[in-house]
């Protein structure tokens, strides 16, 4: 337990190198934890307490001891035997074309290998299709230690289920599937994550069975998002409306509570394409997954809503608010929101103004990587129509009455997330058009 290395410093690696630490501190163990990730300047910044986009604060940065790395190198094992727990939360995005990319899985296989001795532990956190961690990671350990994994080393997978701006389902206190490549290493496991999550803990019968269960997780979210997606088209048609429905089907006990809208991030857009790929190569058509992503990854629907919208109003001026990829959360991982905004821009058939607003992304990342520039909202004004597209808490602060002063009179109000649906009959009897799912 005295040395672990996080390999990979994204919103899980950091937040999960933070827990580690606290608890091991709580537990008045004597440890060493170090930091390593290939982004020199996302190590930089961290060295520098200064974190953009996982939640951490200058202090809790500046209080910790992680040791952050650059190179794995610098773990030098030169005149020593002590064992390394080393626990691997790279990104596992998928392709253009929507093929899984596990081209940091084994390029941190490969910087691991380098280092790994016998007694090792390396337990994978990415997402993962089952089989990928002994099938792929594995050998490549193997191969670039010229050790051998179970005799000489061991491997473990437990996946993340960190839920971004849900501050009741947290790292720290949310069941964790564990699960080793034998009885002896899932035990090893289990003595080192009963320290960070001890309460919590469900030893998988196997990794491909923890594998599995994180990517179902996500595509049966993904699926359930859809149909309520699909199914709002419908009541759009009947003239009532999805919220209205969703209100009075939550009053039964069974009824899973899914709101419409476009799912972004690391997990649902992107986990599925893992299950699909997995599933066809083994001849399962998985249909309902690809409709699902389908539905989910559509902005057509909407964007048709806006051309309609647009064509009746004075002003070509539209104003996107909410550009991270979920509520209250600074990440813009496969945002729907910066999507959207770079089709709009793009339309010259309809060529509008079109400007955007985040409370809380980092602006300058932002501005370098999308192009798109974020106004303060007290100047945005002489909309011809908003697009909400995140229940962000700065919004309902900020007030409807603020917001919809700043549409022209039989402007629009594109409210994506339904955040001010109870508010629907005064923001009409104000002049302006509403829409929501
Ligand atoms: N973000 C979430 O909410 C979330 C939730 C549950 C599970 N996950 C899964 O956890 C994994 C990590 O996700 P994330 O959101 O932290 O990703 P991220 O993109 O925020 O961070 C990944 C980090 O890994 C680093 N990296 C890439 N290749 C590397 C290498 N070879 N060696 C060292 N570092 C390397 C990157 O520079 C980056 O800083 C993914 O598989 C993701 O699907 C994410």
């Amino acid at each position: 337990m005295k040395n672990i290395v996080v390999v990979g410093l994204g919103y899980v690696g950091l937040n999960l190198a933070l827990i580690i630490e606290k608890s091991l501190k709580k537990h008045k163990l004597d440890f060493n934890i170090s930091g390593f990730d290939v982004n020199k300047r996302r190590v930089e910044s961290l060295k520098n307490n200064h974190d953009t986009y996982s939640g951490a604060s200058y202090l809790d940065l500046e209080s910790s001891k992680i040791k952050f790395i650059n190179s794995i190198e610098e773990i030098n094992r030169k005149g020593s035997n002590e064992q390394i727990n080393f626990i691997i939360c790279v990104s596992t995005p998928v392709y253009a074309d929507h093929y899984p990319n596990l081209s940091h899985l084994v390029s941190a296989s490969e910087l691991v290998g380098k280092v790994l001795r016998k007694e090792d532990l390396v337990v994978y956190e990415s997402t993962v299709y089952p089989g990928a961690t002994e099938d792929i990671c594995i050998p490549i350990l193997e191969k670039t230690s010229n050790l051998k994994s179970k005799d000489d080393f061991y491997v473990g997978f437990s996946p993340e289920r960190i839920n971004p701006g849900d501050s009741l389902h947290q790292m720290a206190n949310v069941t964790k599937l564990i699960s080793g490549q034998n009885e002896k290493v899932l035990e090893m496991v289990y003595e080192i994550y009963k320290k960070i999550f001890p309460e919590n803990i469900f030893k998988c019968s196997s990794i491909k069975v923890a594998e599995s269960s994180k990517i179902l997780e996500n595509t049966q979210r993904d699926v359930n998002i859809a149909l309520i997606n699909e199914f709002s088209h419908l009541t759009e048609k009947l003239g009532i409306s999805i919220h209205d429905v969703l209100d009075a089907a939550n009053t039964k006990w069974n009824f899973i509570d899914v709101k419409p809208g476009f799912p972004g991030g690391e997990c649902i857009p992107v986990d599925p394409y893992y299950y699909i790929e997995l599933a066809e190569r083994n001849g399962v058509t998985a249909e309902l997954a690809k409709a699902a992503r389908n539905i989910n990854d559509n902005l057509f629907y909407l964007i048709n809503k806006i051309h309609m919208g647009m064509m009746k109003v004075n002003s070509n001026k539209i104003a996107l608010l909410g550009l991270s990829y979920k509520s209250n959360v600074p990440d813009m991982k496969n945002s729907m929101g910066i999507k959207l905004f770079s089709l709009l821009k793009r339309d010259t058939v309809h060529p509008y103004d079109i400007i955007a607003h985040d409370p809380l992304v980092d602006k300058d990342i932002l501005k370098n990587d999308s192009g798109i520039e974020i106004l303060e909202l007290d100047k945005i004004n002489n909309l011809g129509s908003i697009i909400l597209m995140e229940s962000d808490s700065a919004y309902v602060e900020y007030g409807i009455d603020n917001l919809i002063n700043k549409i022209e009179k039989n402007g629009y109000f594109y409210d994506i997330p339904g955040l001010f649906y109870k508010q629907r009959e005064q923001i009409i009897v104000a002049g302006i058009n509403y829409w929501s799912f």
